[in-house]
């Protein structure tokens, strides 16, 4: 399925809930948020039938993500479900880890290839800190069962902000001998879930993954190791925007996301779906397309029609600015 820009568009990211059994500082307010009335969430029959008419028209590849997926009741057969399909090659997931050691292997059987995780610091304090209640321990106990399992290449997110004051070089140093992929994202202007404890989107809190590389390889460096070295083959499997790099005779590899930087428009090859059933062509616009009253009240061709709107409408870049907030949702919404 090619959009009006030429690119194809094969890729669909689904979020099942917008509910998290975490708080993170950039994600969501601290007192979380409001509860959606069940019936305005999408059933999963009504989800696996999206899917089914997304693979009839060119989608093959399929994230879950939320708020956090695994706080969703049920999610085993619905994996099982979405693997059926024909047309579908691959599922993953984007998960805070915490609920992986409880699923991972029956997430596994069910026919989910791998997962991304997210983890901010390596320092257990800080990782309460930021989540405003997580478990640093539950968190890298997910990280394992998802190499037991081999829901790989198992790779962690790292959201980049300046005044959390992250240690880039201790996460990288990680990939030297774990089996693990290190990304680190540019802090991102969605939403507006800067609670009065927290750090806030601002163009100050934005660290460029350039200034990321050069903090590490400096440090690399003076301890006497050498820099982190750009990978183009043998790149872990993904079809998202990360540039791989790694440090000589690692076993992982360390992965950059650039959307403020240095943005991938032109390849962009996704759409997204949020809890609520409305389709959003672009991570940094508003604009949707209601999916779920033509799954609800119509037929397989409008539910068709609705997916290829919102194709339509897909812009050919995003104009967030540098300054102002790109959505007026937050990522908890959209599932990044
Ligand atoms: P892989 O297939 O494993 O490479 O997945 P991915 O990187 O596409 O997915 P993931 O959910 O792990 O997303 C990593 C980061 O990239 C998150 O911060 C997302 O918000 C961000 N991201 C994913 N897709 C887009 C996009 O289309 N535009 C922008 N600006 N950011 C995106
Ligand atoms: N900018 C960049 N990445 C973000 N994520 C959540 N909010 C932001 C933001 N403002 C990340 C999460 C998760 C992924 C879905 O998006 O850490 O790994
Ligand atoms: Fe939950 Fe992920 Fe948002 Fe953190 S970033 S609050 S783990 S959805």
């Amino acid at each position: 399925m090619k959009d009006t820009y030429g690119r194809k568009i094969d890729y669909l990211r689904i979020s099942l809930t917008d509910r998290c059994n975490l708080r993170c500082l950039y994600c969501m307010p601290a007192e979380g948020i409001p509860q959606v009335p069940h019936e305005a969430i999408l059933t999963y029959d009504e989800i696996i039938e999206l899917v089914r008419v997304a693979a009839s028209i060119g989608i093959h590849h399929i994230r879950l993500t939320g708020g956090e997926p695994l706080v969703r009741k049920g999610i085993v057969p619905l994996v099982k479900a979405i693997h059926a399909i024909d047309g579908i090659k691959t599922i993953s997931m984007t998960t805070n880890g915490i609920l992986l050691p409880k699923y991972a292997h029956d997430l596994k059987l069910a026919g989910l290839d791998r997962v991304n995780i997210s983890l901010d610091t390596l320092d257990p304090a800080r990782y309460h800190e930021i989540t405003r209640c997580g478990s640093f321990d539950a968190a890298v106990a997910g990280i394992k069962a998802a190499l037991e399992e081999k829901l790989d290449p198992v790779k962690i997110n790292a959201v980049a902000i300046r005044s959390l004051d992250q240690d880039f070089f201790a996460f990288a140093r990680y990939t030297i001998d774990m089996p693990l992929h290190v990304r680190f994202i540019e802090y991102m202007p969605v939403g507006n879930s800067r609670g009065v404890d927290g750090c806030g989107w601002g163009a100050d809190d934005v660290i460029s993954c350039e200034e990321i590389i050069a903090i590490i390889n400096q440090k690399a460096r003076d301890a006497g190791m050498q820099p982190l070295q750009p990978i183009d083959k043998d790149v872990p499997e993904g079809r998202g925007p990360a540039r791989y790099y790694s440090f000589p005779g690692a076993k992982g590899t360390v992965g950059f996301i650039s959307p403020l930087s240095n943005h991938f428009c032109s390849t962009c090859n996704r759409i997204r779906l949020t809890s609520e059933g409305m389709i959003r062509p672009c991570l940094f616009s508003d604009q949707e397309f209601d999916i779920r009253a033509a799954l609800r009240h119509g037929d397989e061709g409008d539910v068709r029609s609705v997916l290829l709107n919102a194709l339509a409408a897909k812009p050919g870049e995003h104009h967030e600015g540098g300054h102002a907030r790109a959505t007026t949702v937050n990522m908890n919404t959209i599932g990044g």
